[in-house]
């Protein structure tokens, strides 16, 4: 949520945060500005994506060597170019640009307003930076000090830069529970939220922690714990392609990941599903699989499509390894007082491993004596930080805000997991462990299949393109699928869409169905699926426009629809993997016919990190 970039050395800055700022956008887009340092301090705000930014500074002389750059999902007031960061102190001496929310931010500006601070913007890193200029004005102290002095009286989630026009060569970083990645160049530094915008210009990197902060020169690093230690820094080899965060000739980046998928599928098995063995090697399972085994029960704690991975990994794990399961929005569980005895493991699962709600319900978790286990795309992100054990998913970056591939690598890992388990406790027969493994194995060729021919479901899409309303329908596995495609179609498309449990449908969704509404059953082979049928004809008795994705050669409901899309068949515990892939297509085509930016939707950024 909100991207930051830095840089200070001997290049021009504002080329380099430009083009750092649009790897970044995919964290907020509803304004964004740079400051720069040349002699005198320059902000440039302005509302919108990077690109009006750049068009309205096009011409202009933008000469520094030092700047600091941000895209914002705004929290505390409306997009606008006021509201943009950097924000300036009151004295002019100080700018600031900032990712997460100071929440104690009403006292702080209670009292600077009753000794006559005057506020520009609606934000609280306009607070924030004014009480930092209110320290360095009222003790006789460095900046450095002045940040330490008022970070220890924040209360919230940060990462803040700060440019000093008496200090023209220094930036000021500090971070709390925002991420934030230094790059070190030959005499020059990148700041940034992630390694995107630094990995074209080197390859060492430095992870700030939580309370950190660094103290950046073109040729120096300080970095220092909030009680003025000094701290050495643990400098790292960047593991990211350049080719991994550019599109790569196709038109969105949603489309490019949806296309990588038998790929990332391929990386998320490989060294793992031992074909020859018959054994699924996952070193972060077998690590505490007794506890795995024996967990009275498996909390899964989650947002947004990973909470989805979540109910499927539900349903698997309960079918694999009797252990009873609780799939949790993290958000909720977080606030409930909720129950958690030793003998609880917590799954974790997070693309971005940043997400807030889910990082502060699992360390609750923590606390309560339960083991953590991350399912996570990010290495070394903070989720994955906390957690005790975990298992990658190797999806490479997801840019597309929407998430995609990770999704299918979510579902790939957590199945994996779920069949370790099951393999150790036996909860299921061997032959049946080798026939889901070997179907697993199979899943990177389906995917590809289901994607060597997309024009169906494009012209299904542009047929439904002018909804104003969708509703999507499976059972049991299909289940969380259904809502899946509701969330993406919402999320590309901006058409209301819900997902349901087929049968729960006539519980009250049937009210809305008419000749125009277009229902999509998710009615694959499986051991529902003459109910499915079933609630299908009910949709068609009532005249819906029934669209249904179906196992290929599957011709039962042929009578009822032409909107079909074929998929190939496998167990009815894998179809969810591929099932959602179609859906995934048909939101992208939807969005795209309706105009509308689908790597970027309104509103949405990719990694929340305020709560
Ligand atoms: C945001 C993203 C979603 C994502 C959710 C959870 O809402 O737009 O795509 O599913 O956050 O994110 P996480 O990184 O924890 O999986």
């Amino acid at each position: 949520m909100c991207g930051i970039v830095a840089y200070v050395g001997h290049q021009e800055a504002y080329p380099i945060i430009l083009k750092g700022l649009k790897r970044l956008e995919y964290r907020g887009y509803d304004s964004s500005g740079v400051a720069l340092l040349d002699g005198d301090l320059n902000l440039y705000k302005k509302q919108g994506k990077v690109a009006e930014l750049e068009s309205f500074l096009d011409g202009q002389s933008l000469k520094a060597s030092i700047g600091i750059g941000h895209t914002r999902w705004a929290t505390h007031g409306e997009p606008s170019d006021r509201n943009a960061h950097p924000h300036l102190s009151a004295s002019g001496r100080l700018a600031m640009i900032h990712n997460g929310i100071i929440e104690n931010y009403a006292a702080l500006k209670k009292d600077l307003s009753s000794r006559g601070y005057v506020f520009k913007s609606d934000t609280d890193t306009e607070v924030l930076l004014n009480f930092i200029d209110d320290i360095l004005i009222n003790n006789d102290c460095s900046l450095e000090e002045a940040v330490r002095i008022a970070l220890k009286r924040v209360v919230g989630a940060y990462v803040i830069v700060l440019l000093d026009k008496e200090n023209p060569d220094t930036l000021i970083a500090a971070r709390k529970g925002s991420p934030l990645v230094i790059g070190i160049g030959e005499n020059e530094h990148f700041l940034a939220s992630d390694a995107s915008p630094i990995v074209e210009y080197t390859r060492q990197v430095v992870y700030i922690n939580d309370y950190e902060l660094a103290i950046i020169k073109g040729d120096e690093l300080i970095l220092k714990n909030l009680g003025n230690e000094v701290i050495t820094p643990f400098v790292q080899q960047l593991d990211l392609e350049l080719a991994a965060i550019e599109k790569g000739g196709y038109d969105h980046f949603m489309l490019k990941e949806i296309h990588e998928q038998p790929q990332t599928i391929f990386d998320c098995l490989r060294g793992r599903l031992d074909m020859a063995k018959g054994e699924i090697v996952m070193a972060g399972v077998q690590q505490h699989i007794d506890q795995l085994m024996h967990a009275n029960r498996i909390i899964i704690i989650a947002c947004g499509t990973s909470w989805h991975a979540g109910l499927v990994a539900e349903y698997i794990i309960e079918e694999l390894c009797r252990i009873p399961v609780e799939v949790e929005y993290a958000s909720e569980f977080r606030y409930r007082n909720p129950i958690v005895n030793k003998g609880d493991v917590i799954f974790a699962i997070s693309q971005s491993g940043e997400t807030a709600d889910t990082l502060v319900a699992i360390e609750k978790a923590k606390e309560q004596g339960a083991l953590i286990f991350g399912v996570l795309n990010v290495v070394g992100s903070s989720i994955a930080r906390i957690s005790h054990a975990g298992a990658y998913t190797h999806a490479g970056p997801e840019i597309g805000v929407a998430s995609t591939k990770a999704f299918t690598a979510q579902l790939v890992v957590l199945t994996m997991i779920a069949l370790k388990i099951a393999k150790e406790k036996k909860s299921i027969p061997q032959e049946r462990f080798i026939h889901l493994m070997a179907e697993l194995n199979e899943v990177p060729g389906n995917v590809e299949r289901i994607l060597s021919d997309t024009s169906k479901i494009h012209k299904i899409a542009l047929k439904h393109a002018a909804a104003s309303s969708f509703l999507f329908l499976g059972r049991g596995y299909n289940f969380p699928v259904a809502l899946e495609g509701a969330l993406k179609l919402k999320e590309i498309s901006y058409i209301h869409a819900e997902g349901y449990p087929a049968a729960e449908m006539k519980h009250g969704p049937i009210a809305l169905v008419d000749d125009l509404l277009p229902v999509l059953f998710v009615a694959t082979k499986d051991a529902y699926h003459e109910k499915v049928v079933s609630n299908m004809q009910e949709i068609n008795a009532r005249k819906g426009r029934l669209i249904a994705v179906v196992t290929e050669g599957d011709n039962t409901v042929e009578a009822l629809t032409t909107d079909l899309i074929p998929v190939p068949e496998t167990d009815e515990l894998i179809a969810p993997i591929l099932n959602v892939i179609p859906l995934q297509l048909l939101s992208y085509y939807i969005g795209v016919a309706r105009g509308l930016d689908v790597d970027r939707p309104r509103n949405l950024a990719k990694s929340v990190t305020v709560e």
